[in-house]
């Protein structure tokens, strides 16, 4: 089983696409399988109840509710939009909730956030976190945000925090 560790942005030059890899690089360093979720990957029309019951969960949506059940755990790393959760991310997360009760109950799940702002995206991580216990998730601790983010600044992360936060779980 490998870690899955999702960034909550398709944005090509997205801040939060880099901590995705960045932690990647530290479960690298630490000898952990993990696996990239393309943002593209969670692609999907928007949930509403009419076309889950004309369609079904869309493939992209089954796609990513197996990924995160097969998932040792879940490292999460968001946008704040709006001092909350974008919508690519909430919209995959309300459409995983509706595969086999929820494929998140249980799920140990590690949140994180990059935001070019002072406050390093903290509120919607506490969005997401509400949301995620929601669809019981057991949620990490410690978070890993980064402020004022940047090439720079998202290289210069402690390494020894970032190990921590990864261990967190196990
Ligand atoms: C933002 N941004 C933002 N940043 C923040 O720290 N707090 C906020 O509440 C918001 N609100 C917000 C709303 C909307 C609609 C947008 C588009 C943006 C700025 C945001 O953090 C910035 O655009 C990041 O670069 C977005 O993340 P990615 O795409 O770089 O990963």
């Amino acid at each position: 089983m490998s870690i899955l560790i999702i960034a909550g942005s398709a944005r090509q030059d997205s801040v939060n696409r880099k901590l995705q890899h960045r932690i990647a690089e530290v479960a690298e360093q630490l000898g952990i399988a993990y696996r990239l979720y393309e943002p593209s990957e969670l692609d999907a029309p928007l949930y509403h109840g009419d076309l889950e019951q004309e369609k079904g969960v869309p493939p992209s949506m089954q796609r990513f509710a197996e990924a995160v059940a097969g998932a040792s755990k879940v490292v999460v790393i968001s946008p704040e939009y709006n001092a909350s959760v974008p919508p690519l991310l909430k919209n995959a997360i309300d459409w995983s909730s509706r595969v086999d009760g929820s494929v998140w109950a249980g799920k140990t799940v590690l949140l994180g956030a990059a935001s070019p702002g002072a406050l390093g995206g903290m509120r919607g991580l506490s969005h997401l976190r509400d949301i995620l216990t929601n669809v019981l998730a057991w949620i990490a601790p410690l978070m890993a945000s980064c402020k004022n983010a940047n090439d720079e600044t998202i290289a210069a992360m402690d390494d020894d925090y970032l190990q921590k936060f990864l261990k967190q779980g196990d």
